[in-house]
C-alpha cells in the first residue's frame, strides 16, 4: 500500500557550504537506488552562494538558505535553522560540506539522527580549525601513509560522535593537498555517506553505549 511505503520512507535534510560534491553523491545514490527508502526532503546553506543550492534546485528538491548574516544573533540564527529543519519533519539530517558547528539545541532535538562527513580517519586530524584543505595539508605534512573518511553521528563536540563507517585512501608521493582532496572525495567520502544513508534508511545502525552496531 502507498501509504505504508510512505511511512518507510527516511526523510533527509542535507546542510551544505560550499560546492556540493558530498550531496549530489547523494542525489545520485538515491536516483541509482543505491540509497532505497529515503528521500532529500530539503537543502538548506548558510552560504547564498554555495552551488549545493544550485544541485538541489536543478533536482527539483527545496533550496533554502539560512544565514547567520541575517540575524541580530547566533542564538536567533541557531532557533531558525532548528525551525526550518522541524517544517519538514525529517528523520535525519546530514551534514555534506557543511561549516558551522551544530548548535546543542540541534543535537538535542536529533539525538544520534545528525550525521556528518569527515575527510579524514577520525580521531586524527578532526576537531577545530580541521576542514577543508588544511586537513589534507596536514596530513601531508605529517608524513602517514593512509587517510580517509569518515562518517559519524554529531554530538556536542567537534567530529566526537559515534563512527559509522570510515573509508581509508592511500597517499602518494607526489600528492598536493588539492590531489589528495579530490582523491579522498572520489574514493572514499561520495562512497561512504550514501551507503551510511542506505543502512540508516534501512534501520541496519543501532547505537549502544557510544558504539554504533551495523547489522
Ligand atoms: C569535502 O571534503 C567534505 O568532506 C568537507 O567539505 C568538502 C567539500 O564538500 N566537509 P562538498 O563538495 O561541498 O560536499
Amino acid at each position: 500500500m502507498m501509504g505504508q511505503q510512505e511511512e518507510n520512507i527516511l526523510k533527509i535534510a542535507v546542510l551544505v557550504s560550499g560546492n556540493g560534491t558530498n550531496l549530489q553523491a547523494i542525489l545520485d545514490a538515491i536516483d541509482h537506488e543505491i540509497i532505497t527508502n529515503a528521500e532529500v526532503s530539503v537543502v538548506i546553506s548558510n552560504n547564498p552562494r554555495a552551488y549545493a543550492l544550485k544541485r538541489a534546485m536543478i533536482r527539483e528538491v527545496d533550496a533554502v538558505c539560512i544565514s547567520p548574516k541575517n540575524f541580530k544573533s547566533r542564538a536567533a540564527f541557531n532557533e531558525a535553522l532548528l525551525d526550518k529543519i522541524q517544517s519538514y519533519a525529517v528523520d535525519l539530517v546530514v551534514l555534506a560540506g557543511y561549516l558551522l558547528v551544530i548548535p546543542k539545541i540541534m543535537v538535542d532535538a536529533y539525538p544520534n539522527r545528525i550525521i556528518n562527513i569527515h575527510p579524514a580517519l577520525i580521531p586524527a586530524f578532526c576537531g577545530t580549525g580541521y576542514y577543508g584543505l588544511k586537513i589534507h595539508k596536514s596530513v601531508l605534512e605529517s608524513g602517514v601513509k593512509i587517510t580517509g573518511a569518515t562518517v559519524h553521528f554529531v554530538d556536542v563536540g567537534i567530529d566526537t560522535g559515534p563512527i559509522i563507517l570510515q573509508k581509508a585512501v592511500e597517499i602518494r608521493e607526489d600528492d598536493t593537498p588539492e590531489v589528495l582532496q579530490q582523491r579522498v572525495m572520489k574514493e572514499a567520502e561520495w562512497i561512504i555517506m550514501p551507503k551510511a544513508i542506505n543502512m540508516i534508511a534501512n534501520g541496519r545502525v543501532t547505537v549502544k553505549d557510544g558504539r554504533v552496531h551495523i547489522s
